[in-house]
Formats: C-alpha cells, sequence, structure tokens
C-alpha cells in the first residue's frame, strides 16, 4: 500500500484538513482514514460517516467537485434555503472569498454576491457570479437593480450578511455609520445579522483606530469570525490579521443562519439548584456540599432550548446561565417561597439538594463557648418542596421531576421517593465520594418515569453535567409535544 505523507501535501489542502480534524477531535491521520472509507463505502453505496454530534458544521467531508444537491444531508435548511449577502471588500483576501461562496453553497445558501469598487481590483464580477449562479452587483446607483431600490432588498431580503474580507476602511466606515457605495448602504440599511470576517495588516489590525472600531462593531452586536494569525500576503510578514479560512466562516455563518432548535419555546420551567444553608446563629449554618452545577446546566440548557427559565438557588458561586432569571435564596424555607412565587410553569424541576433538617431554634446571637460544653442543637423538618408542589391541588407543574441524590442502594430508594413525593420522573445519582459527582463535572443518571404499574428506569452512561442537561431537555421537550 502507498505510504501518504501529510506534510506534503499542499498548504490549502493541509490547511482544510486541520480543521477538519480539530472540529470532529481526531488527528489528521485518523481523518484521512475517515475521509478515505467514507469514499470506498460511497462508491459501494454505504452511509458516509456524519459529522459527530455538536462537532463543528465545518467537519463534513467535502469532494473538491461537490454540489450542493450532493451535500443535502449537510444542509442547514432543507426545508427553506437560507439567503446570505456576500459582501467581499478589497483585500488580498477576495480571491478566497470566491471558494465561500461554494462553502455557502454547499451548505444549503443562497448566496448573493456584493463587490466593492476596490475588490473588483481583486476578483471580477464574473467570477463571482458564475459561482453564484447569479448576477452579482457593484453599484449603488445600478439602474437596473435599482428601480425598486434594490440595495433595500439586499440588505433585508436576506438572513444573514457576511462581509468577508472585511477590510479596516469597510469596518471604519461600518463604525461610522457610512452608506456612500453599495456595500456600506447595505450594511447600514440592514436589520439581519451581520458576519464580519476581518483581513488586514497586522499593523492595520493593531491600529488604535481599527482597535476603536472593532469595538464599536462588536458593541453594535455584529458578529466576528477570525482573523487568524500567520503569514501575511506582503513578504517577510507575519501576526494576526490573516482571514479566516473559507470554511470557519462558513460555518460561522451557518450557525447563524441556522440557529438550533428550540423545542421549548412558549414553556416555562422552573429549576432548583444549589444547597441550602440553614443558620444556626448569625454565623454558623447548616449546608451541604452540593455545587449547583447539575442545576445550573439544566438551567442553561432549556434556556438555549427556548424555554422561559426561572431558578432558584441556593448559594453557590455560579453566574446565572444566559437567558435565564436568577432568584437567590438561602434557607430551604426561603426556596419554598420563591418556588411558590415562581409559578405557575410547565416544568418544575428540583436539582437544589434541599437540607432535611434546620435548627428548631435559631439563636439571635453568636452561640458562645461555654463551660456548659458543646450546645445541644434540636433538628426539626424543613418543608419537602418537591412532595408540596407535587401534591399541589391547583396549579400543579404538568411535569414535576425530582432528584435523588444517595450514597446507597440508589435505585430502591429512588423508587421509594417517586412513590412517595408524588412527582412524575426522579433522576437519580450516586453522590458516594467515590464518584465524584459532588462538585465535579460528570454524572451517571438513571431516570426513573411514573409508569402505570412501576416506574420505567431509564440508565444513561456516565457523561458531563451539560450532557446530561441537554438529554434530560431533550426527553422533557419530547414528553411535553406527546402529552400536549
Ligand atoms: C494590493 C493591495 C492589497 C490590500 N489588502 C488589503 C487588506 O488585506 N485589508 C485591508 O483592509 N485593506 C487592504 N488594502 C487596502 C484597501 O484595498 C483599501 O483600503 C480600499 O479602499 C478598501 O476598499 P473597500 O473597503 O471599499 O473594499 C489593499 C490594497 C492593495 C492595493
Amino acid at each position: 500500500m502507498a505510504n501518504l505523507t501529510i506534510r506534503k501535501l499542499d498548504e490549502l489542502l493541509k490547511a482544510e484538513l486541520r480543521q477538519r480534524a480539530a472540529a470532529n477531535g481526531r488527528s489528521m491521520e485518523d481523518e484521512v482514514r475517515v475521509i478515505l472509507r467514507d469514499a470506498v463505502h460511497q462508491r459501494h453505496g454505504f452511509a458516509p460517516s456524519l459529522p459527530q454530534a455538536g462537532g463543528a458544521a465545518a467537519a463534513e467531508p467535502v469532494p473538491d467537485d461537490a454540489s450542493p444537491d450532493k451535500h443535502e444531508a449537510f444542509s442547514a435548511s432543507k426545508a427553506a434555503t437560507a439567503r446570505v449577502t456576500l459582501i467581499v471588500g478589497g483585500g488580498i483576501a477576495a480571491y478566497k472569498a470566491m471558494d465561500l461562496i461554494r462553502r455557502l453553497k454547499e451548505r444549503g445558501a443562497d448566496v448573493r454576491v456584493v463587490l466593492t469598487k476596490a475588490a473588483q481590483q481583486f476578483v471580477s464580477p464574473l467570477t463571482a457570479s458564475a459561482l453564484a449562479h447569479q448576477r452579482c452587483y457593484t453599484d449603488l446607483f445600478d439602474p437596473q437593480s435599482e428601480f425598486d431600490a434594490g440595495h433595500i432588498r439586499l440588505a433585508r431580503d436576506c438572513d444573514l450578511i457576511v462581509v468577508a474580507p472585511a477590510t479596516a476602511d469597510l469596518m471604519a466606515k461600518m463604525a461610522g455609520g457610512h452608506a456612500d457605495d453599495l456595500a456600506t448602504a447595505i450594511l447600514l440599511a440592514t436589520n439581519r445579522p451581520v458576519l464580519l470576517a476581518p483581513a488586514m495588516n497586522p499593523l492595520m489590525w493593531n491600529n488604535p483606530a481599527t482597535r476603536r472600531n472593532v469595538d464599536q462593531l462588536r458593541r453594535d452586536g455584529v458578529a466576528m469570525v477570525g482573523p487568524n494569525a500567520g503569514e501575511m500576503a506582503e513578504r517577510g510578514e507575519a501576526g494576526t490579521g490573516r482571514m479566516a479560512e473559507p470554511i470557519e466562516i462558513a460555518a460561522a455563518a451557518q450557525a447563524l443562519f441556522a440557529p438550533p432548535p428550540r423545542p421549548l419555546r412558549g414553556r416555562r420551567v422552573l429549576i432548583t439548584a444549589g444547597p441550602t444553608h440553614e443558620p444556626i446563629d448569625p454565623v454558623r449554618y447548616i449546608a451541604n456540599r452540593s455545587s449547583g452545577k447539575q442545576g445550573y446546566a439544566i438551567a442553561a440548557a432549556a434556556a438555549r432550548a427556548g424555554a422561559e427559565v426561572v431558578l432558584i438557588s441556593g448559594p453557590v458561586d455560579l453566574a446565572a446561565p444566559d437567558g435565564v432569571t436568577l432568584t437567590r435564596v438561602e434557607s430551604a424555607r426561603d426556596m419554598l417561597t420563591a418556588v411558590h412565587a415562581a409559578l405557575p410553569a410547565d416544568v418544575a424541576i428540583f436539582a437544589a439538594a434541599v437540607a432535611d433538617w434546620r435548627v428548631a431554634s435559631e439563636g439571635d446571637q453568636k452561640i458562645k463557648k461555654g463551660a456548659g460544653g458543646p450546645p445541644p442543637l434540636q433538628l426539626t423538618e424543613n418543608p419537602d418542596i418537591l412532595a408540596t408542589i407535587s401534591k399541589l391541588a391547583e396549579g400543579r407543574p404538568k411535569l414535576v421531576i425530582g432528584f435523588a441524590a444517595e450514597t446507597e442502594n440508589l435505585l430502591d430508594n429512588a423508587r421509594a421517593k417517586l412513590a412517595r413525593k408524588g412527582c412524575d420522573w426522579i433522576v437519580a445519582n450516586d453522590v458516594s465520594p467515590a464518584t465524584g459527582v459532588m462538585g465535579g463535572d460528570r454524572n451517571t443518571v438513571h431516570l426513573l418515569m411514573k409508569s402505570a404499574d412501576a416506574a420505567t428506569i431509564d440508565s444513561w452512561p456516565v457523561m458531563t453535567k451539560d450532557d446530561v442537561a441537554r438529554a434530560l431537555v431533550q426527553r422533557i421537550a419530547q414528553t411535553l409535544e406527546v402529552h400536549a
């Protein structure tokens, strides 16, 4: 068998291979093996190996002569074609924007190209039109397209505007709100997301004027990909300023024009997380080792799935996830009050490690060490938040989920808890110190679901807490849909 030396491949091919391999978490050699295997399988009618879940969309196998329909399986929007207005600025990297047209089309986008006057010094309108399979636009005062204000159509009749290469000049004009040519008029008139792929000499990129413009554009909500570090077109120059590779830009664009599905849109989800602190006196409390990570991960996953999320958290050292309304509480009693206040909800997930007991009579003053020895601490039971909400006669969430953190007889205890509390599901996890679950980033859970006779148990493999959260949210969304 012939030997293949990756080092000897041409630079462009190597760069693309490196990105595919990184996106799929493989070595470059392994990536080549997968590509070869897929090529052989395709020839013999087998299915190709799809990019891994969560892997960048840039990872698909794309032969050089790829046509869009061949890659329908990887397309961002099979149902409706995404429309991208691609503005090409006047930089050396304009030639790479021609490849970007193809990369975007492979992902199911209809691409309309706008070339600045300077860009036409680097690439011709004919090349851009031929690759886009439609005319390209160059002139603001074009009677053919402006009879009905065509620049407004290019600005708004699209899902995304990509600027590649985004020159220092174009970014300065955007930051300043100029509109003296077709590209800048479109950028000023748009209400669509804008993705910039800056490309320029490192001195231009680091110039204080460019830094100010970049900061301004970011504040204005403009997304950016790159620039990357590396060698410049100018001889002997290197640094940050190279345009991101077309495959990287296409992946970033796809993430914007094909937003993730939001199966919990319109649902309100209530989540508790973390420990509770039960005061002994003004300076001391009873607590537990819960870090809140699993509950916070569920809140983040539910928010990403489009839910309106209220997170009620005991004292933890975690920031509120994006898009989540956070209420911080201390004790079990505070938590129950906050839960009642947050209802109604479609789903309630009680992931907090609520203290079962509190001190019966909390000291008003710090308890002093005295000759009488340690003070006797009389404990009393805390309210049972899970049981209280599960058994609500009115306003009970459709789906009530509890957590069982056990150190022994996990499944028996979880089954008993499911029956006793009146909730719908229990997420059971073993929190023995040896598992490292308390405070760690991984979890092994069993999902117990109430059914007519006994509980159905679904045991998941060891996963990160983020993956557990994603899987749980997905299961919740499916269940709500079935019972809608
Ligand atoms: C050979 C050459 C290469 C250039 N490359 C870049 C570049 O990579 N990035 C950049 O910001 N400007 C570059 N410029 C300068 C721009 O072409 C110039 O600022 C122009 O006005 C940009 O116009 P536009 O932003 O409307 O496309 C280059 C100029 C020349 C002559």
